[in-house]
C-alpha cells in the first residue's frame, strides 16, 4: 500500500472514493434524543454533499458505521464514504486508527484500489497523532490472513492518501506518516508470522525469517540451536523442545545506537534504575506448536496452537520498528522458539529440571511450557546486559477466563516501571489490565522435590501464578510480562480488522522502549 498526504481541497480531489468521519454530537439520552452527526471536516461542499442523509437519521454516525453515496454533488471523488468515530465526548485518535481501518475494510472486497481519508478536523484530535494513527490504522485494515488460497484475489488497496487541511504543519504531518508506515508494518509484519501454520513455519524457520527481517533493517543477530542451549545450560528451554523433531531456535536481535554507550551497566539491586545507561531486553515465546507435549491438549481448537508464538512474533515486530525508528536506547531482542510435542523422548509430568539461572523446576504438566522457555529467556537477556526487562506471551488460558478477550494481562515487580509501559497504553491505544503478583501465588508454585513447580496447582489464578513463576527469573531486575493468550487473535472479524493475527502488544512495546 502506498501511502501519502494531500493538502488539496477536499472537494477537488478526484479518486474513486473519499472517506469522511463523522461524530455524534448529541448529549442527551433517552429515547427522544436523536443522533446528531456532524462530519469532521470544514470543506463546505463536503458538508453539503452529505447535507440530505445526515439530516435523514439514516445515518448514527456509531463507531465505524458507514455509509456510501455514489456521485456526491459539487464534489470531484467518484464516492463519498461517512465513517462513524462514535459520540463526541468519546472521540479519540484511537478511533481515527479503526475509522481508517474501517474504511479500507470497506473499500478492498468492492474492488476500489484506491482511497482519500479525511484527517477529522476536531479539537480533541490532535492532528500528527491522528495521521499516524490513520496510517497504522489504514496499513493493519489491509491485512488479510488468506495467504494459502489458491483463488487469493489481491484486493489490497494499492494507494491510501490522508487528506489534510492546507494550513495544517506539513513537516510535522509527513514525519507523522512515516512513523505509521513504520508501525504499522511492523505491526502486520507480526500477523504474518503469527498466521503461518505449524508446518510452515519451525522454531529454525521463525529465526531465518527474524534474520532476515534483522539483514534488511541493520539489526544485529544470531539464531542458536541445541547446542548452544546445552552450552548455556539452558535446562527449562531445552526440556520443552527435547519432544520434538525439529531443532530449538535462540534468537537474539540487537539494536545498539551509535552514541549510546555501553554502560555503565546497572547492578539489577541499583535503587535508581535512571542513574546508568538502560538496555532493555524484549523476550518473546516462540512456541511454534503448542500441543500441550505429554499433557496433552484436547482435540478441540488445537489448530489455534499455531498462534502460541505470537509473544515472539511480537518481540520481532517491535525489534523491526524500533530499528527504523531509531531510539537512543539499545534494545536486545530474544525469541524462544521450539516446538511442545510428545514424543519418546518428549519430557513427562514429574521430571525436574535445571534452569540456566540454577533454579530447579518440577515439571506438573508439560502443558505450561511457555514459562520453561521465557525462565531461560529472561536469564539470557540478564545475562547479555539487560537492565530492564519484558516480556510477551500466549502463556494462559486463565488470563482469557480473567479478562476476556478485551484486555490483555500485564504484570510487573517494579511500579515506575509499569508506570512507563502505561504511558505507553496512551499512544498505542491497545489494552492491558495490570494484574496482581504476590507472596501468596508464590507459596502456590512451591515444590516439594524442587525450587519451583510450573503450575499453581488447584488453587486458581492461574495467569498469577504463572508470573509469578517468571518472576522468580527476572529477580531483582524491573520487568514487566505481558499475558498476550487472549488478544493475539482475533476470533470475529471487525469492521477495521479481519479475523485472525492481530498483532497485539507491537506498538505498546515499542512505545515503552521509545519511554526510555
Ligand atoms: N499456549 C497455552 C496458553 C493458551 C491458551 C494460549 C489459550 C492461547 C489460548 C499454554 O502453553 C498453556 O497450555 N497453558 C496452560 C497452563 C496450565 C497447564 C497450567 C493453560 O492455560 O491451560
Ligand atoms: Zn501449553
Ligand atoms: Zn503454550
Amino acid at each position: 500500500m502506498r501511502t501519502q498526504l494531500s493538502f488539496a481541497s477536499l472537494a477537488g480531489i478526484e479518486t474513486e472514493l473519499l472517506a469522511v468521519t463523522a461524530i455524534d454530537t448529541q448529549t442527551a439520552k433517552g429515547p427522544e434524543a436523536r443522533p446528531q452527526p456532524v462530519l469532521l471536516t470544514a470543506d463546505n461542499a463536503v458538508q453539503a454533499a452529505a447535507a440530505a442523509v445526515l439530516s435523514s437519521g439514516e445515518f448514527k454516525a456509531g463507531a465505524n458505521e458507514t455509509l456510501l453515496l455514489h456521485a456526491p454533488a459539487g464534489v470531484a471523488a467518484k464516492r463519498l464514504l461517512l465513517v462513524g468515530l462514535g459520540k463526541q465526548a468519546k472521540a479519540t485518535v484511537h478511533g481515527v486508527r479503526s475509522a481508517a481501518g474501517t474504511a479500507v475494510r470497506f473499500t478492498k472486497p468492492r474492488g476500489i484500489r484506491e482511497l482519500v481519508f479525511a484527517l477529522p478536523v476536531a479539537d480533541a484530535i490532535a492532528a500528527a497523532a491522528a495521521t499516524r494513527a490513520a496510517v497504522e490504522g489504514a496499513l493493519v485494515g489491509d491485512f488479510d490472513p488468506d495467504t494459502y488460497r489458491s483463488d487469493r484475489k489481491d484486493q489490497s488497496v494499492q494507494s491510501f492518501t490522508l487528506a489534510a487541511p492546507a494550513n495544517s504543519d506539513k513537516t510535522a504531518l509527513e514525519a507523522a506518516l512515516a512513523e505509521g508506515v513504520i508501525v504499522g508494518e511492523s505491526q502486520n509484519f507480526t500477523r504474518s508470522l503469527v498466521n503461518e501454520p505449524g508446518n510452515k513455519l519451525t522454531p529454525r524457520i521463525l529465526g531465518q525469517r527474524a534474520a532476515a527481517m534483522a539483514e534488511e533493517v541493520g539489526l544485529k543477530w544470531e539464531v542458536h540451536s541445541t547446542e548452544k542451549l546445552h552450552e548455556l545450560k539452558m535446562g527449562a528451554f531445552w526440556s520443552v523442545s527435547q519432544g520434538s523433531e525439529e531443532p530449538p531456535a535462540l534468537i537474539v536481535l540487537r539494536y545498539e545506537p551509535e552514541g549510546v554507550s555501553d554502560g555503565p551497566v546497572l547492578h539489577p539491586t541499583d535503587k535508581d534504575p535512571s542513574a546508568g545507561t538502560p538496555v532493555l531486553g524484549l523476550v518473546g515465546k516462540g512456541i511454534t506448536f503448542d500441543t500441550g507435549g505429554i499433557s496433552i491438549k484436547p482435540a478441540d481448537n488445537m489448530e489455534k496452537m499455531k498462534y502460541d508464538m505470537a509473544g515472539g512474533a511480537a518481540m520481532i515486530g517491535a525489534m523491526r520498528a524500533i530499528a527504523l525508528l531509531k531510539p537512543k536506547v539499545r534494545v536486545i531482542g530474544i525469541v524462544c522458539a521450539a516446538e511442545n510435542m510428545p514424543d519418546g523422548k518428549a519430557q513427562k509430568p514429574g521430571d525436574v529440571q535445571t534452569a540456566m539461572s540454577g533454579k530447579t523446576i518440577e515439571i506438573i504438566n508439560t502443558d505450561a511450557e511457555g514459562r520453561l522457555v521465557l525462565a531461560d529467556g529472561l536469564t539470557y537477556a540478564k545475562q547479555l546486559g539487560a537492565t530492564h526487562l519484558i516480556d510477551a506471551a500466549t502463556l494462559t488460558g486463565a488470563c482469557v477466563v480473567a479478562l476476556g478477550m478485551i484486555n490483555a494481562g500485564g504484570f510487573s515487580n517494579d511500579d515506575a516501571t509499569w508506570a512507563k509501559f502505561d504511558g505507553a497504553l496512551a499512544t498505542s491505544g491497545e489494552k492491558f489490565w495490570r494484574m496482581p503478583l504476590g507472596e501468596e501465588y508464590a507459596e502456590q508454585i512451591k515444590s516439594d522435590i524442587g525450587d519451583i513447580k510450573n503450575t499453581g496447582g488447584r488453587g486458581g489464578g492461574g495467569a498469577c501464578t504463572a508470573a509469578e513463576f517468571l518472576k522468580v527469573f527476572a529477580e531483582d531486575t524491573p520487568w514487566i510480562h505481558l499475558d498476550i493468550a487472549g488478544l493475539a487473535w482475533v476470533e470475529d472479524s471487525k469492521p477495521y480488522i479481519a479475523k485472525g493475527p492481530s498483532g497485539v502488544a507491537v506498538r505498546s512495546i515499542l512505545e515503552w522502549v521509545r519511554s526510555y
